[in-house]
């Protein structure tokens, strides 16, 4: 590295820590709302649903307009210089499309590849979410094709969206009875469950896929409660329906004691003569939040919980692997996904689409440095712990890992000439990374001198934030625009454990290169390929659902397997052989 003129004391400034945020929102849920209760519910006779739709519409499209024209008017002119023979086709459909007005889309104009192989519903205003159709001309077609039955499951679920989503006769009389009445003995026709943030970015994501999942599992439908740092980073996914919960929900806490599932696990294990059961139920499955298991991932449990009209899920977890274990939900997952290992890719591909502020920074980027590269290289890096930032070197690890792998060549020494201008290759490099050490150390490196292989390697950066802010809508903004500019990329290269680098590679359909070591041993930092490109559950059930014996993972759950980063942790693998899960 001397050679290179760079100083060896840089290697040592580029260790940095963030300590997780993980109790960070605890206190703040529910708290400081002024709002009546239910205020305006009693007003059942107000506006039609029609007309309270027309006002959803015109909101949405008021609100998303400036930036919008531009990175759209950009972006034909950089498809039809850079995007592949096969892509130019659809293209031009899609020039010819967005000219109409889009009242008159009927789905059969719409490219099926467009719509991602039919997991999206047609029919949505696109100047209002330009990357829901944008995306495809972005990234390659997916070797993994949503299965027919996913789709008709969705399609179902939409409807039942529509039906029971705010503004709904349904959801104002079922939340009147929720909150007049502390106990309920009849099924309501909707139930729902309401997601609300913990911790960063990713593990929103994650979480937020994985109760989507047990909504569509269980009939409930999906409402999220957004904080102001987390407004505007994704368009509506659920067609003529809102997910966000309306304003009128915060107050419920001031208003009512709402009892655990921890209580009622308590209180009412065994006990199937019980007569009626919270209207409503705080679920919180966060990891910390208790140390014994919870057995959610039990049948028993499950029974429970279907009773219960309203949960209120707290999380920061992928579950998806306790919903594979759930006996009653097993044969419905496995028609859902054949294939195992793609269940975020699919789900988030049709949940989290950016908004067209975060659109226009992915696209801007894209174009200016990713766009023209013959391979995309995605690097994150990003340090979990103290102990972490003070025993390891990444530099030296990302170096290693993709010198060693062949995701970027070697340098030559010998030669200050470039004397194999004859290969053109473009590599582009992106850099995810809270500083800007990491990018600036390989921009120099490549700069310096020329590769053995002769190709080209360009290194970018979009942000350095120098740490992470929850709570901040505009940091969240970058690392929403960084999360999928990575997932863009043809190979990645992620920190271990980061929810942030398990969004991108599902996202991307990848299997990364993960950076890791085992704190406090002497081996050698490892690179090792992902056996899977769904996340990792990092705090799985460790019982069985009589709780007493230890689950054995490898012979009970044949598709999930210990993660690589981290040892304890979850996740699904693709186990085409297996029949039983
Ligand atoms: C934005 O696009 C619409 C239709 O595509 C057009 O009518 C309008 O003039 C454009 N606005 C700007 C500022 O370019
Ligand atoms: C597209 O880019 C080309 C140069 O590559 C330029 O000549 C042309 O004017 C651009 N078109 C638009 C619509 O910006
Ligand atoms: C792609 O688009 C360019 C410019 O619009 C056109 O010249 C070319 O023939 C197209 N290629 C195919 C395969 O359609
Ligand atoms: C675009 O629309 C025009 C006129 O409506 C039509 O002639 C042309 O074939 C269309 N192009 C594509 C690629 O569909
Ligand atoms: C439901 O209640 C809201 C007020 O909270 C009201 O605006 C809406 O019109 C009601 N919807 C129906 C269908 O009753
Ligand atoms: C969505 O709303 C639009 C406009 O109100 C309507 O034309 C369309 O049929 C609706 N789509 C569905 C699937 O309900
Ligand atoms: C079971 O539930 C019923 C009805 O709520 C209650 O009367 C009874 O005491 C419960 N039994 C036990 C053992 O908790
Ligand atoms: C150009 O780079 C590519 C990619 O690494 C490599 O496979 C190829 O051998 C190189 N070509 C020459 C002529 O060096
Ligand atoms: C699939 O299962 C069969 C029999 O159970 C076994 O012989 C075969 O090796 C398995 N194939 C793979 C790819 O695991």
């Amino acid at each position: 590295m001397d050679k290179l003129g760079l100083k060896s004391k840089r290697a040592v400034l580029i260790v940095f820590y963030i300590a997780l945020p993980l109790l960070l929102f605890g206190a703040v849920m529910y708290q400081n709302s002024n709002l009546g209760l239910f205020e305006g519910i009693s007003k059942t006779k107000g506006l039609e649903g029609g007309e309270a739709q027309n006002n959803r519409a015109s909101t949405f499209t008021a609100s998303g307009s400036g930036a919008k024209n531009d990175s759209f008017d950009d972006f034909k002119n950089l498809s039809s210089q850079h995007m592949t023979d096969a892509k130019n086709e659809s293209f031009s459909g899609l020039k010819n499309y967005s000219s109409e007005p889009a009242t008159t889309t009927i789905t059969s104009t719409i490219p099926n590849e467009k719509l991602l192989d039919g997991l999206l519903a047609s029919g949505f205003d696109e100047k209002s979410c330009l990357s829901r159709y944008q995306s495809y001309l972005y990234r390659k077609a997916s070797p993994h094709k949503p299965s027919a039955y996913l789709i008709s499951k969705l399609r179902n679920y939409e409807d039942l969206h529509r039906k029971c989503g705010p503004r709904t006769e349904y959801y104002n009389r079922t939340m009147r009875r929720i909150i007049r009445d502390r106990h309920i003995n009849v099924k309501t026709t909707c139930k729902y469950i309401i997601w609300t943030a913990a911790n960063g970015l990713g593990n929103r994501i994650v979480s937020m896929s994985a109760a989507f999942l047990y909504a569509v599992l269980t009939d409930r439908v999906l409402l999220v409660e957004f904080w102001h740092d987390m407004t505007d980073l994704f368009c509506e996914p659920f067609l003529n329906s809102s997910w966000e919960v309306p304003k009128s929900f915060h107050s419920l806490g001031h208003h009512k004691k709402i009892e655990t599932y921890e209580s009622l696990l308590k209180n009412d294990r065994g006990n199937t003569s019980r007569e009626s059961w919270p209207s409503i139920l705080h679920l919180n499955l966060q990891h910390g939040s208790n140390d014994h298991d919870k057995l959610f991932h039990c049948d028993h449990s499950q029974a429970l919980l279907h009773k219960i009209p309203a949960l209120i899920l707290r999380t920061d977890q992928y579950f998806v692997p306790s919903l594979f274990m759930i006996p009653s939900f097993k044969q419905e997952l496995n028609k859902m996904f054949p294939e195992k290992d793609t269940v975020l890719h699919h789900l988030g591909h049709y949940l989290f689409h950016p908004s067209n502020e975060a659109w226009g920074l992915i696209t801007r980027f894209y174009q200016a440095y990713l766009a023209k590269a013959d391979e995309k290289i995605g690097i994150q890096v990003r340090v979990l712990s103290t102990e972490e930032s003070r025993t390891r070197n990444l530099m030296k690890e990302v170096l290693d890992c993709t010198l060693k792998n062949k995701l970027l060549p070697e340098l030559d020494t010998k030669k200050s000439v470039d004397s194999s201008l004859k290969n053109k290759t473009l590599k582009s490099v992106l850099v995810a990374s809270l500083i800007p050490d990491y990018a600036e150390y390989l921009r120099t490196m490549y700069w310096m001198k020329p590769t053995v292989t002769g190709e080209i390697i360009g290194v970018y950066q979009p942000s350095h934030e120098g740490e992470q802010k929850s709570g901040d809508n505009k940091h969240n903004m970058k690392a929403w625009a960084e999360i999928y500019l990575l997932s863009l990329c043809d190979t990645l290269v992620t920190s271990s454990q980061s929810t942030f680098g398990y969004v991108a590679q599902s996202l991307g359909g990848l299997k990364p290169w993960i950076l890791y070591k085992s704190l406090g041993e002497k081996d050698p930092p490892l690179c090792q390929r992902a056996f899977s490109m769904e996340p990792c559950f990092h705090f799985p059930p460790k019982y069985d659902c009589t709780a007493k014996t230890k689950l054995d993972i490898g012979s009970v759950f044949p598709s999930m397997r210990f993660c690589e980063d981290i040892n304890t942790g979850l996740k699904l693998v693709d186990n085409l052989n297996s029949s039983q899960l």
